[in-house]
């Protein structure tokens, strides 16, 4: 089996998290405590990470590093080159984890070429670990086949209070599998939600904290983002939040399948 309880529960999303102002906030994500950091071949932010990561003068094993092959990339000339492009950008030998990005609409570029290639590209030690994103169960499914159950560590996907993807999650559940929760604040929208705000109050923190540590009760990974010092400081501190079950029912009935990010590239969800 995969050895998914390596993964630091709470990490940093770097979307948007370009240039120096990038470099500085998740320099200081990393001053603050932060040890996971999530970037992509699409966000521009590998090299950010890379730097951020030397200049904190952490140790390359004190800090765990994902990053995704985008759906341009899947084809199998290019697959592997980008893989390689992403560890130099980044500027280490291999990541921690290593996902799909996007599964490709149709099978155009077919599904076992781009999967055995995550697979070869772990075990040419590029990536510790690997894992997908934005995958359907039918796709985990179909990969749990392909490369043998508990070879992918995490699916990560769209999760927070106002979508909780019941059926994602008890497959996952069954299957061993970590989620990990992309957009947990839904961009600080969640800020907003009364039922959060009431529970903050009660116990003295932020809807955004309280929002987090039910994602995390829940036993997924999270990555928010954040550039200010108290917001990253903020959503660090849910790790040590404990939410009663009353709490817990209570952020449960908030689901209402509401998905911010949906492009016209996406499977058909199963939630
Ligand atoms: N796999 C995928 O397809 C996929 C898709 C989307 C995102 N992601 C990953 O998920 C990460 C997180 O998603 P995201 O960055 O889109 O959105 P998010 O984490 O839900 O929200 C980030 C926004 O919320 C604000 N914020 C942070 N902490 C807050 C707090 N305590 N109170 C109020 N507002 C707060 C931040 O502003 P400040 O900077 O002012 O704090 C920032 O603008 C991304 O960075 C990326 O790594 C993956």
């Amino acid at each position: 089996m995969a050895n998914h309880s390596a993964i630091p529960q709470l990490g940093l999303g770097t979307f948007g998290r370009t240039g120096d102002n990038g470099i500085q906030a998740i320099e200081l994500a990393l001053e603050i405590g932060y040890r996971h950091l999530d970037t992509a071949q699409s966000y521009n932010t590998e090299q950010t990470v890379g730097e951020a990561v030397r200049r904190s003068g952490l140790a390359r094993d004190e800090v765990f590093i994902t990053t995704k092959v985008a759906d341009t990339h899947l084809a199998p000339a290019d697959f592997m080159p980008s893989v390689r492009s992403s560890l130099d950008t980044i500027g280490v030998d291999q990541v921690d984890l290593l996902l799909i990005h996007w599964p490709v609409p149709n099978d155009v570029v077919p599904f076992e070429s781009y999967m055995t290639a995550l697979k070869d590209a772990q075990d040419k030690g590029y990536a510790r670990l690997i894992g997908v994103s934005n995958f359907t169960i039918d796709h985990l499914e179909r990969a749990a086949k392909l490369l043998g159950p508990g070879s992918l560590v995490t699916n990560q996907v769209e999760i927070h209070p106002w979508l909780q993807v019941p059926t994602m999650r008890d497959y996952a559940r069954s299957a061993g599998l970590r989620l990990t929760a992309y957009q947990p604040l839904v961009k600080g929208q969640v800020a907003q939600d009364d039922v959060l705000k009431a529970i903050a109050n009660e116990l003295a923190t932020t809807p955004a904290a309280v929002a987090l540590a039910f994602l995390m009760a829940e036993g997924h990974i999270i990555i928010p983002a954040s550039s200010s010092r108290r917001n990253l400081e903020n959503n660090r501190a849910a790790t040590a939040l404990s939410l009663s079950a009353q709490h817990m029912d209570a952020i449960r009935q908030l689901d209402r399948g509401y998905r911010h990010i949906n492009p016209t590239k996406s499977p058909h969800w199963d939630d």
